[in-house]
């Protein structure tokens, strides 16, 4: 069965369509990439998957006891809280965020000391999370959102502030993890989108999914009303409209 299906799900403010009439399944092995223009839904979507708000209209269904795990967009964690690395790791093992942290086992010290050497950050285990630098620190909450083996892992652009080699060991372990775990990630990255993902989908208040990675032009253009880099079956083109010049 899917593990996350949204039935018509449209979202509004003020009467403001955020998002519209929106039919997506998710399924365990999908590794899914979403694209879209500043505004159009992309978070709010994830907020919907999330349950941390209700559609206006349609339904959301999910298997029950769904393990779902979030790495946001901007890191709202506190920077200032006196915390080492290892136990913001270890602090995704949690259900909600609110519990005072427990004592963990060895096992589950050893297994997040494995996490943090995949990602190539061991020897920053025991440092103050005050000190990392942008990237170090997202890569730190991407493995909080993981410890857990969630069924389903939502990421919001987890690699804006990171460099092309630590890019890709990170998508190289996400590749490895979607053997267990699905993966609705939302990029601007188009080289992610062509060398990572399974199926793509544009997102701009209307859903544009079509369960494969082929990405039609006209889908791309409602989407941004713009011509952009089009990529299909991980070859990028550039693709032009004919007003634009006599570009092929
Ligand atoms: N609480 C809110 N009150 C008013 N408007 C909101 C609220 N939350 C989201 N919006 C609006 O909903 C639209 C979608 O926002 P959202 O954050 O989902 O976009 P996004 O696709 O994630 O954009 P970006 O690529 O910039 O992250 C935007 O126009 C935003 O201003
Ligand atoms: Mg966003």
């Amino acid at each position: 069965m899917d593990l996350i299906k949204l039935n018509n799900v449209s979202y509004s403010i003020d009467r403001k369509a955020i998002l519209r009439n929106i039919n997506l399944q998710i399924n365990r092995n999908d590794f899914i990439g979403v694209i879209g223009p500043n505004g159009g839904g992309k978070t709010t979507l994830i907020k919907i998957l999330l349950g941390i708000i209700k559609p206006s209209e349609g339904k959301v269904l999910s298997e029950n006891g769904l393990n779902v795990k979030y790495v946001p967009q901007f890191s709202n964690f506190e920077k200032t809280f006196p915390i080492k690395v290892i136990d913001v790791v270890l602090s995704g093992l949690e259900r909600g965020n609110l519990k005072p942290f427990r004592r963990y086992s060895k096992e589950e010290k050893e297994y997040a000391m494995s996490l943090l050497e995949k990602l190539e950050i061991g020897d920053l285990k025991d440092r103050q999370i005050g000190g990392l630098s942008g990237g170090q620190m997202q890569k730190v909450l991407i493995l909080r959102g993981i410890i857990s083996k969630p069924d389903l892992i939502l990421l919001d652009e987890p690699t804006a502030s990171i460099d092309t080699k630590s890019k890709n060991t990170i998508y190289s372990y996400l590749k490895e993890l979607n053997k267990d775990m699905a993966i609705f990630l939302v990029t601007h990255d188009m080289a992610v989108i062509s060398s990572y993902v399974k199926t793509v989908g544009c997102l701009n208040i209307d859903f544009h999914y079509h369960n494969d990675k082929q990405l039609d032009q006209e889908s791309l253009e409602k989407t941004f009303g713009c011509p952009i880099d089009l990529i299909a079956h991980g070859y990028p083109h550039r693709v032009l409209p004919k007003h634009w010049g006599d570009i092929e």
